[in-house]
């Protein structure tokens, strides 16, 4: 048996995860051959992450064993772990916002000089350790200024500090553009040649098949399988962790588009979105394509009230609308699923019922009717299929792509006129991403009007009835869904030269 520990850097087998009323991991193996970029695959709420909590010291396990480097181990806290070798990037990030990229870098491990942080010494290792990585990060910015895909940018480069033997990721390019993934996977590349092995959580069949050597699935906390990457391939994959066949990825369906429901005139927001004018009509999905810093977010951000407006017009139905806060926009019936759920999405001490119902608490009047409450609750758990022992849960407790789940419910509970989705599939697997497209099409269906931001193309090509494409903060192109095709797309996103009407 002395080879068979020689072979892997890390064996853990029988692994029980029990929380209270919920068995999240039953008897599940995993062996990570050192070198190697393995991958965990499964549905939302298989047990992927809580594996990897159980191996780092987060969460004890409740039964099971685990050698790591030829020895057993069981670490008691994240510190251990990282001690003995193993890092990880977190799925849900949790930056200090208030401090600088540098001191969120080395965080509990300042260099020191005699009792003070050396900060001086801080910025150097920062600025070596982003040109090693040949990462485009300042240590002086704020962590809370920056964008989610530069934060995770920080937090893969300070899971890579650590000189680990073996680097977690989970969900490490949810929020990435593809130069930024390249980077990622050039990162990768250089560990498994120093010999480290990468275990990897993604829902991005793509990325998957491109980077890695093997695949374990698991499925409802129970493993299913482990191949070599080579022997598989999407289908079969998916196959293995849904046990039945998924269709229906894009279900587009053509509806009718009605009249102008929101126009959107000369809209500016500082540098972050110039003069982006158009219209939206009832029906209609209009997709927004571009990338990273394209300014989507950000236009999404004003026409919702978070942004302030610098200069533009807004009209709903003909008639101007004044927003200066989400409240006005969502008394002006427009909702906005947000791409950063830790940030301005959950609360995740509350419940799932408190979570689902938080946009819309005036709708149950005063006292609050609880029971109406639970009853839609109920009935949006159901409609997306959210994994969850009851609805008094905390959110914290659910899967990252079941939280996604809830937060989806919430805006939808709001009963919007408008619609608007930051990266509403981000983290959500296979099955759960086809009944979220086919909710959104049945809202277009029922004369609402959407906007979605993905920086999925298939995704938001599959959808959109138009796109709208933005480059740093200007818009560039509205392509009709006739003319879709990557490449015009992707044209449009790299272009400098701003859109023009055709004169009717
Ligand atoms: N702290 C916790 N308390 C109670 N239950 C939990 C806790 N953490 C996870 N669970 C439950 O364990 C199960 C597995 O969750 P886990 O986060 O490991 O899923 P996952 O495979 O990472 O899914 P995703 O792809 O959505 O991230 C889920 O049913 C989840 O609700
Ligand atoms: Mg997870």
């Amino acid at each position: 048996m002395s080879q068979v520990s020689q072979e892997y850097i890390l064996e853990m087998t029988d692994i029980v995860k029990e929380f209270p009323g919920v068995r999240a991991l039953k008897g599940v193996q995993l062996k990570v051959r050192p070198g190697t970029v393995h991958t965990l695959m499964g549905e939302n709420g298989a047990g992927k992450s809580t594996l990897m909590k159980c191996l780092i010291g987060i969460h004890p396990p409740t039964s099971g064993k685990i050698v790591f480097g030829g020895k057993e181990v069981r670490f008691k806290t994240t510190l251990e772990a990282l001690n003995a070798g193993i890092s990880m990037i977190h799925q849900e990030l949790s930056p200090v916002p208030e401090r600088s990229v540098a001191e969120n870098l080395w965080l509990g491990r300042a260099p020191r000089r005699g009792l003070r942080v050396d900060h001086k010494k801080m910025r150097e290792d920062s600025i070596a350790l982003f040109k090693k990585l040949d990462l485009d990060l300042d240590p002086d910015d704020k962590m809370g200024d920056l964008t989610v895909a530069k934060m995770q940018m920080v937090e893969i480069a300070k899971a890579v500090s650590y000189d680990s033997r073996i680097v977690i990721m989970d969900e490490p390019t949810s929020s990435l553009t593809d130069a930024e993934v390249e980077q990622l996977f050039k990162i990768i590349a250089d560990l498994k040649a120093k010999n480290v092995a990468i275990i990897y959580i993604s829902h991005k069949m793509d990325e998957i098949f491109r980077i890695s050597d093997d695949i374990t699935v698991y499925r409802d906390g129970e493993y299913i399988a482990t191949d070599r990457a080579e022997n598989l391939n999407v289908d079969k994959v998916i196959q293995l962790m849904v046990g039945r066949e998924v269709t229906d990825m894009f279900p587009k369906v053509e509806c009718p588009i009605g009249e102008t429901i929101l126009k959107v005139e000369h809209l500016s927001a500082g540098r972050a979105v110039k003069d982006v004018s158009f219209e939206l009509h009832r029906g209609e999905i209009l997709g927004f394509a571009g990338l990273v810093g394209a300014g989507r977010t950000e236009t999404a951000e004003t026409i919702f009230g978070m942004r302030r407006m610098t200069g533009g017009k807004l009209y709903k139905d003909g008639k101007e609308i004044h927003i200066k806060s989400p409240e006005q926009a969502i008394a002006n019936k427009i909702a906005l699923l947000t791409e950063d759920r830790r940030g301005n999405g959950i609360v995740g001490l509350l419940s799932i019922k408190d979570n689902t119902v938080l946009a819309n608490l005036k709708q149950y009047g005063f006292p609050l009717n609880h029971k109406r409450i639970r009853a839609d609750t109920e009935e949006y758990v159901k409609k997306l299929n959210t994994k969850t022992p009851t609805i008094e849960t905390p959110i914290q407790n659910l899967s990252g792509g079941n939280q996604q789940k809830v937060l989806v419910g919430r805006w939808l509970l709001t009963d919007p006129d408008i619609l608007i989705v930051d990266e509403p599939t981000r983290g959500i697997d296979v099955g759960a991403k086809a009944e979220i497209h086919s909710l959104i099409t049945r809202l277009a269906g029922e004369g609402k009007a959407i906007i979605m931001i993905s920086s999925e193309l298939p995704e938001v090509m599959g959808m959109s009835d138009r796109i709208v494409v933005m480059h740093e903060g200007t818009m560039t192109a509205i392509v009709d869904r006739k003319d879709f095709s990557s490449e015009l797309i992707l044209k449009y996103a790299t272009s400098e030269t701003p859109y023009q009407p055709a004169e009717a």
